[in-house]
């Protein structure tokens, strides 16, 4: 399998601040992972990029598996100048800019795809990407896996993907939808770093869990409308007795 081409990662480093080195890895375990172990000495903007993970990270303990040539699967080390309680604002920060990435690669249907709170890319509702945002001293890894071409692929009974060469009918390029999303990343999080504020601003248009009706797989669960997000990103649910709820974490279900 062939990774980018080392004149397109040495341009992206050469034009994004944020970015500090691309590695390639035809099969590796996780990008995540190889980013946490060495969290302490990794300089910051480095990004890993593979095609295969043999023990690819999903949220909640869950396993994220792409057959080759399938996925963009990378991750990115961040030291952010922001105090740790707004970290959690990083993973909406990371879905504005994986929407906007991938809006380019589908330019004429922009409104096929949607943010569900927190770290989901819909595309006609159905995941097509997701994003792990891990923590380690003062790191932040951000991971994201993006489904660009499962159209040959077999997907496993009760798995709801999609991707997003079912939105084009054509092949995706990976290596072009890696410079948008860096690219993307590189604008967001600046702004995220001066205006920490603007990110839960520039989230909700996209975002389809709001007004939706939802579960979250909270403990306990939680059932009723998305009513709003709190300035930290929180999810503000509206239960059917009139009060409010405020969800952190966990698996949102939208039901209609
Ligand atoms: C989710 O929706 O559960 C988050 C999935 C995140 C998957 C990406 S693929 C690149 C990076 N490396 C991992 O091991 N996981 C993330």
């Amino acid at each position: 399998m062939h990774g980018p081409a080392s004149s397109l990662c040495q341009a992206l480093v050469d034009r994004l601040p944020l970015v500090s080195a691309i590695h390639w890895h035809d099969e590796v375990t996780s990008t995540n992972a190889l980013l946490i172990q060495d969290a302490t000495t990794t300089p910051t903007g480095t990004v890993h990029v593979a095609d295969v993970q043999t023990a690819g990270r999903g949220r909640r303990g869950r396993n994220w598996y792409a057959p080759p040539g399938t996925s963009l699967m990378l991750s990115i080390l961040l030291r952010p100048g922001l105090p740790r309680a707004s970290w959690p604002l990083l993973t909406l920060m990371a879905g504005s800019a994986l929407i906007q990435a991938c809006r380019l690669v589908i330019p004429d249907d922009p409104a096929r795809l949607a943010l569900k709170w927190p770290n989901d890319l819909l595309l006609d509702g159905v995941k097509a990407a997701g994003i792990l945002t891990e923590s380690s001293d003062n790191a932040v890894v951000m991971g994201i896996g993006i489904n660009t071409d499962w159209r040959s692929v077999q997907v496993p009974a009760g798995v709801q993907a999609t991707s997003l060469a079912h939105a084009t009918g054509g092949d995706i390029d990976r290596w072009q939808l890696l410079d948008h999303v860096l690219g993307h990343l590189d604008t967001h999080y600046l702004q995220a770093q001066a205006d920490p504020g603007g990110v839960v601003r520039r989230y909700i248009p996209d975002c389809a869990t709001l007004g939706s009706e939802v579960t979250a797989h909270a403990t306990p669960p939680v059932k009723g409308r998305a009513v709003g997000l709190t300035p930290d990103g929180h999810l503000r649910i509206r239960t059917s007795d009139g009060r409010e709820r405020v969800v952190t974490a966990g698996d949102v279900e939208h039901l209609r």
